[in-house]
């Protein structure tokens, strides 16, 4: 009798383990889940139940090893049976086109077909399958021997541990384990929440947590792996690259879903710049593209050189992270007072620009990282994104560097400095005499999403202020030519072809362009204006929903607390700051200067109210294809819709790009309904009809 439930134990067991490998398919693979967690979970349950009765029913591809086996003492050794090896590096066009030239002169021909893949920053695994089961995974070591690290690699999620369909008896895949960088954040905040150190990047991270002698460590660390390549094969393959990798996708890897062929290296140019347009979007760090020869009969003719082989070379982009000599950590003073401690750095090239200061955000982060002058620390820049502090790299300590000290006065006036219970920044308390901070809201004022006046940028707001010639915002609309005059920045001497007299002065045609640009600025729409006023916590978005809301300045001035409140996208700590910045007499009297002069104070009509989208209120998340971001939102303004920047049982859609990132994730757990851009183009066009017509799940 105990024979025959153990029997069916047995097959339950292998169905189960069979049922979960195909979900553990469809959700780190394809990323497309076929059931809920809820499902899954309860067969997972099922088959913990099952082994923990018979554990001798437990196999090594079980689901339930993911969990992580006992910690070793160390790893053993495994030799590869081809070496791994790396790729020579492009960082030109130039570079590549050299590198097709050799590679056209060696075979004979140059209409060979390419591959490209990202170069996905991670470290890179040799994994072995027997009779389609997971045997053996490896890192690179030093090419020859690497280190046997199997039983962390089983706990990655998108390592099959069983292949499906027809695959060969016994081979090698290499590929990239890698952790995502919103992954890396959480974890990193968690760490030092609990007072551990903090790595320094997901690179460094998912290296670290590979090679963890504790696979339970592994185990609950966000990594992923795309395989990228087919090592030594006891059977037949294909004999193209693409091929490979669409055979091995077959077989559950998970292969980079936007790799692609190439008929030309024109074609693989093209890729390459769409690559380093996208890649400050994705969440991984790639830090190039990988090029190989499609046709695997010419890697033989091609060989190898030292460890580079001739078949395959990397376009590699310029660096995101370098290492450079903090030299001092100073503060700056922004519009509302808050203080920012910013670092002064040894001259860095990185991610394609020099980089001389940045951003360390807050006292509390400065000394949660442990951040000192004097210290070597890692410098990040991706894009347009300010420079940041990453951490310091303590192992190159001499000793001598000094912790760093917040100021207790402000640097511009010397006020006591202040720090609400709350908030982690300090603040000058000096709103109305402070210079620095005048000096900053003079430029958010005239900056492009405020009243975008031309010809102020940072040094003429500086002047301005600095020379006390606009004490108040409102001053700019009081300037006459004879005000800018007085500076002798606005100042020529006067041009005989002109008419004019040699020896005097006229003002000149920056001054004359400044005055021009403030008079326009007076018919800057409403949103616009409430933003520049330097409201704490109003950023443009929220000018928006008010001036849509109250329609006029005047009733934004007399709303009540509840009031504001009601707004919906308005939250307490908006309304509060705005509550306060209302009750201050003195910018009362700042708006009143302003409608005196002419600056719009009544919200244009907008969007016709029978627009297609009237009555709904959308997000857009992620990357669009065919438009920006704050195109798609236009869009639907224009149509008489609403766009909301977080997610509620109220949104009637969410627009995702690509990368979309936590926002699909709330709209699918509150079931608010999800539209690709085609969907959304068809959204702007039908109205909400689109919405029903797909909507049926
Ligand atoms: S092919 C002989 N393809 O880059 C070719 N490598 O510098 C072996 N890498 O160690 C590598 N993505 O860690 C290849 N799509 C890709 C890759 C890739 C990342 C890494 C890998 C390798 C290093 C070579």
């Amino acid at each position: 009798m105990a024979d025959e439930t153990q029997y069916d134990a047995r097959l339950r067991s292998e169905e189960l383990r069979s049922l979960i490998n195909y979900h553990n398919y469809r959700y780190y693979v394809l990323d497309d889940p076929e059931v809920s967690d809820d499902v899954y979970d309860s067969f997972m349950n099922e088959l913990r139940e099952i082994e923990t009765e018979y554990p001798e029913l437990i196999t090594p591809d079980s689901p339930t090893q993911r969990v992580g086996a006992e910690p070793v003492a160390a790893f053993g050794v495994v030799e590869h049976r081809q070496p791994m090896l790396s790729l020579s590096n492009c960082f030109t066009d130039d570079d590549l086109e050299a590198w097709h030239r050799r590679t056209s002169g060696l075979l004979g021909y140059s209409d060979f077909e390419l591959v490209t893949e990202p170069k996905v920053d991670g470290l890179a695994v040799s994994l072995v399958y027997e009779d389609g089961k997971f045997v053996q995974g490896a890192t690179r070591g030093d090419g020859r021997q690497g280190e046997d690290i199997t039983a962390n690699l089983r706990t990655i999620r998108s390592i099959p541990l069983s292949l499906h369909g027809e695959y060969p008896q016994r081979f090698e895949v290499r590929g990239e384990v890698y952790m995502t960088k919103s992954g890396f954040e959480q974890m990193n905040e968690e760490r030092a929440e609990r007072g551990e150190p903090i790595y320094a990047n997901p690179r460094n991270s998912a290296a670290g947590s590979v090679r963890q002698l504790d696979p339970r460590i592994t185990a609950s660390r966000p990594l992923h792996v795309y395989v990228y390549q087919l090592g030594w094969c006891e059977g037949e393959f294909p004999q193209r690259h693409w091929e490979i990798l669409r055979w091995l996708s077959g077989m559950g890897f998970r292969t980079h879903p936007e790799s692609a062929l190439h008929a030309d290296m024109s074609e693989c140019r093209e890729r390459i710049g769409w690559w380093d347009e996208l890649r400050e979007r994705l969440d991984y760090d790639i830090d190039g593209v990988v090029i190989k020869v499609n046709d695997i009969r010419a890697w033989d003719e091609l060989g190898v050189v030292g460890r580079e082989p001739r078949w395959a070379t990397a376009f590699k982009f310029p660096p995101q992270q370098r290492t450079t000599r903090l030299k001092a950590i100073r503060v700056n003073v922004g519009r509302t007072g808050a203080i920012n401690p910013y670092a002064e750095l040894e001259p860095v090239f990185v991610g394609g620009a020099t980089v001389s200061q940045a951003s360390l955000h807050n006292e509390s982060d400065i000394h949660r990282k442990d951040i000192r002058e004097g210290d070597t620390v890692i410098v990040q820049r991706a894009g347009d994104v300010i420079p940041q502090v990453v951490g310091p790299v303590t192992s190159l300590r001499k000793g001598d560097e000094r912790e760093f000290e917040m100021p207790k006065t402000c640097p511009a006036c010397d006020t006591a400095l202040v720090r609400e219970p709350e908030e982690v920044a300090y603040f000058c308390p000096n709103t109305e005499g402070c210079p620095a901070q005048q000096r900053r809201m003079l430029e958010h004022f005239g900056s492009r999403g405020a009243l975008d006046i031309e010809g102020l940028g940072e040094t003429r707001a500086a002047l301005l202020s600095e020379r006390g010639v606009v004490k108040r915002l409102s001053d700019l609309y009081y300037l006459g030519e004879d005000d800018l005059f007085a500076l002798p920045e606005f100042r020529r001497k006067g041009d005989r072809k002109r008419g004019e007299e040699k020896d005097q002065e006229y003002l000149s045609e920056e001054g004359r362009n400044l005055l021009a640009g403030i008079e326009k600025s007076k018919s800057r729409p409403l949103p616009n204006v409430i933003f520049g006023l330097g409201i704490r916590h109003v950023g443009y978005e929220t000018a928006r929903l008010l001036a849509d809301h109250f329609r006029s300045m005047q009733s934004l001035l007399d709303a009540s607390d509840e009031e504001l409140q009601d707004v919906e996208g308005i939250g307490p700590t908006v309304a509060q700051s705005l509550a306060a910045w209302t009750a201050e007499p003195r910018n009362r009297e700042l708006v009143e200067r302003l409608a005196a002069a002419g600056v719009t104070m009544e919200q244009e009509e907008t969007a016709p109210a029978d627009g297609k989208l009237s009555g709904l209120t959308l997000v857009v998340t992620g990357t669009l294809d065919t438009m920006s971001r704050s195109q798609a939102e236009e869009r639907i303004r224009e149509g008489g819709g609403k766009v909301a920047s977080s997610v509620s049982k109220k949104t009637s859609a969410v627009v995702a790009g690509a990368s979309p990132g936590s926002k699909l994730q709330r709209a699918e757990k509150l079931g608010v309904r999800v539209l690709d851009e085609d969907g959304f183009v068809q959204l702007l066009e039908q109205g909400p009809a689109a919405l029903e017509e797909t909507g049926g799940e």
